[in-house]
């Protein structure tokens, strides 16, 4: 009698186990059973996302932001944004604290190991970020030079390649340009549409173009966690549903002013 009972207890241990494993939700019947799809980034990053003050509240905007909408209303669901330092964005999909990941984050080979990506939705260059008055011209300048880059970023990956500076890996970009206007640093290495929006904060900087520092990398895409198609199949309608009817090019317009 005893023993039956050990048997069928066990059993239905057993079969939970495997039940459980099985019912392991995709993101997209997660997101649409709890109405709330959740976007990580790393709000330093303008005219993508950044953070600003409306009506005296604390807001992050721009351009991901406009493209995460889109995507929530597609699907039917509200939106929620979570500011994380860039590294974490990849992790946080992998441990389920967020559904996607819009950071302006090129579809690197690398990160493809780890992440599902959608199509790709801009491009952007690397370009040198110094003050006006700075004899840096091209990158030979750069030698013994600090260059400030944002840690884990296609410009990180970017400067390591550069011979003889002296790397400063930083969480968020904002304290790249604190950095160089305090002198801390002599350059930042970042992407063009980024440094046109934050020169219009800091006036007393240039941006440099070289070209050497510039490979071939994939556009900026959209990362879901590994194994989620039905997710990103979704993403990939929205974004040409954007195209195709306009939109991109007045989100385009109203971000970049293009
Ligand atoms: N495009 C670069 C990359 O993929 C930098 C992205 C940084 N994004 C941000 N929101 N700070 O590595």
């Amino acid at each position: 009698m005893k023993k039956g009972l050990i048997i069928s207890l066990s059993l239905i241990v057993m079969l939970s186990i495997i039940l459980s494993g099985c019912s392991k939700q995709s993101t997209l019947s997660r997101v649409k059973k709890s109405g709330v799809i959740v976007m990580g980034t790393s709000a330093d990053f303008p005219p993508f996302e950044f953070h600003k003050v409306v009506n005296g509240k604390d807001t992050i905007m721009g351009f991901d932001v406009d493209l995460a909408n889109a995507i929530a209303k597609k699907l039917g669901v509200k939106l929620e944004i979570k500011d994380i330092d860039f590294t974490g964005l990849i992790p946080a999909l992998q441990s389920g604290q967020i559904d996607m990941a819009i950071a302006g984050m090129n579809a690197t080979p690398d990160r493809k190991k780890n992440v599902d990506f959608s199509d790709e939705y801009y491009n952007s260059e690397q370009v040198l970020v110094v003050k006006s008055s700075s004899s840096i011209n091209n990158l030979k300048d750069l030698n013994r030079k600090t260059v400030a880059v944002q840690l884990g970023t296609t410009s990180d990956d970017a400067a390591k390649k550069i011979k003889g500076i002296d790397l400063k890996e930083l969480n968020r970009l904002g304290d790249a340009f604190l950095s160089l206007e305090n002198g801390r640093v002599d350059a930042i290495l970042m992407e063009s549409t980024i440094a046109d929006a934050y020169l219009k904060e800091y006036k007393d900087m240039k941006m440099l173009h070289i070209k050497e520092i510039n490979e071939a990398v994939p556009g900026y895409s959209v990362a879901v966690a590994k194994g989620n198609q039905d997710l990103v199949n979704q993403i990939n309608s929205v974004i040409k549903e954007l195209k195709d009817s306009g939109e991109y090019d007045k989100m385009l317009n109203k971000w970049m002013g293009k």
